[in-house]
């Protein structure tokens, strides 16, 4: 057997998982997010759970996967505890579910790059919104952008995309600078920035229950754990790379993103609607569409430039999201089951962009597909992962993560000790409470 590829340099693994998990979590979620679940005090837990819950699950999904070397569903089998596929196939399932509308909202975005270069929104951004996002336009540009996701994976052809991705990154960041920037100079931005940045701890306390669940459950999400993706990308790490130093790197800039994201979204909401709008005014998942857009047109002729730069790049930034997400379904596929590459990720790609017409045709389904993701498969998921790194494969996670840091002992007993404990209990909390959640009141359309 030949002996399998590994990343060219440590900046390659970073970017690439960086350029997996940046996308519309943070750009398009995350904002939106915020602006319903209560502003700063979403914010700050999500930054707790990013940083207290989401890297150690991450270092779990990386010693599991560099260990195993393989692909994430047979990376249990080989780690010899075959039982635990189940989590690997849990991970397949959850990501091909979250796809379904994944691709509806790159069908959005596409539409924007077109509105962008015509004007066609400039008139009334909310309105426009409300038309192209729901019903056959959005089933056409969310058919559009799963074929073109499908078409990359079958002919294996994420050479381009990769190096796409490598500028994407920065450019991402210089753009919402750019607009972070302008929307601060904007009259009636000040009140967004109390809203966005002064977490109010009563308001937390109060809301507990369910600002918990959604702040993890955002920050798995956004990280993209519980999918198999990052076991799959650890798994062409060499045993000279610190995961320690990788991971914590991958958290700081994704968390990076989104709260940039955020300093754009919030505020430019503010300066148009003085407070953060509801769905049905064009805030919920509107609030991005809806506020850049509104930037734009007041910038006339060079706001439709700039429109289709701003959702050019975030098209590239899902399109390398939804990639990795179908990747790791295909690539098990192929390997295992020993169909072709492109009639396994055309499969897959028709059968969600039929799935994904419901959240196409009404928003309010793609509201039940992401209540379903964030309150039981995301945390079900990673909870299922940490207690094996923690619990089943303990003390040979220990060994592995060790490799390639100098003085990793007692870090990696303090590492091992918080899956154990409260990253597992926070988790699990959040299961339960997104469970009961989704039970108390069902999120179910037309009913
Ligand atoms: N993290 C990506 C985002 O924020 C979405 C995502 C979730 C993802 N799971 C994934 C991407 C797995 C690639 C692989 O948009």
């Amino acid at each position: 057997m030949a002996e399998r590829e590994t990343w060219g340099t440590r900046i390659g693994f970073i970017l690439a998982a960086v350029g997996s998990a940046v996308g519309l979590g943070n750009i398009w979620q995350f904002p939106f997010k915020t602006s319903t679940e209560g502003g700063a005090a979403f914010v700050f837990v999500y930054l707790v759970a990013a940083l207290l819950i989401g890297l150690p699950a991450i270092l779990g999904e990386f010693v599991v996967g560099r260990r195993a070397n393989i692909n994430a569903v047979e990376a249990f089998d080989r780690l010899k505890h075959p039982a635990w596929t189940v989590v690997g196939a849990l991970g397949l399932l959850t990501g091909l579910w979250i796809l379904s509308y994944y691709s509806v909202v790159g069908g959005w975005v596409t539409r924007y790059i077109v509105g962008s270069a015509t004007g066609a929104y400039f008139a009334a951004p909310a309105e426009y919104f409300g038309r192209v996002s729901m019903g056959w336009e959005a089933i056409a540009f969310h058919g559009g952008f799963m074929a073109v996701t499908a078409g990359i994976v079958a002919f294996g052809i994420e050479d381009g995309i990769e190096k796409a991705t490598k500028l994407m990154v920065p450019s991402i960041i210089v753009m919402l600078v750019g607009l972070a920037v302008y929307a601060f100079t904007l009259d009636g931005a000040g009140a967004a920035y109390e809203f966005y940045l002064s977490p109010d701890f009563g308001f937390i306390a109060d809301n507990l229950g369910t600002i918990v669940p959604y702040a993890v459950s955002q920050a798995f999400f956004s990280l993209s754990l519980g999918m198999g993706a990052m076991i799959t990308y650890a798994s062409y790490l060499g045993d000279d790379d610190s995961l320690f130093a990788d991971g914590s790197l991958i958290v700081v800039l994704n968390t990076a993103v989104g709260l940039l994201a955020g300093l754009v979204v919030i505020p430019l909401l503010f300066v148009q609607f003085g407070t953060v709008p509801d769905a049905a005014a064009g805030g919920g998942a509107g609030a991005l569409f809806v506020s850049v857009a509104q930037a734009f047109a007041d910038l006339g002729m060079a706001g439709r430039a700039l429109g289709v730069v701003f959702f050019g790049v975030v098209l590239v930034a899902a399109l390398s999201s939804a990639i990795s997400l179908l990747e790791v379904v295909t690539s098990y596929v192929v390997d295992n089951y020993g169909y072709s590459r492109p009639a396994t990720a055309f499969g897959f790609g028709g059968a969600l962009f039929a799935l994904g017409t419901l959240s196409a045709w009404n928003t309010a389904w793609l509201g039940w597909f992401d209540s379903l993701a964030y309150g039981v498969l995301l945390p079900l998921s990673v909870l299922l992962g940490v207690i094996f790194v923690g619990w089943v494969y303990g003390p040979e996670a220990v060994d592995e993560i060790q490799k390639g840091t100098s003085n990793g002992g007692s870090f990696a007993t303090a590492w091992l000790w918080s899956v154990r404990t409260y990253v597992l209990a926070g988790v699990f909390v959040t299961l339960y409470l997104g469970v009961t959640d989704i039970y108390s009141a069902p999120p179910i359309p037309f009913l």
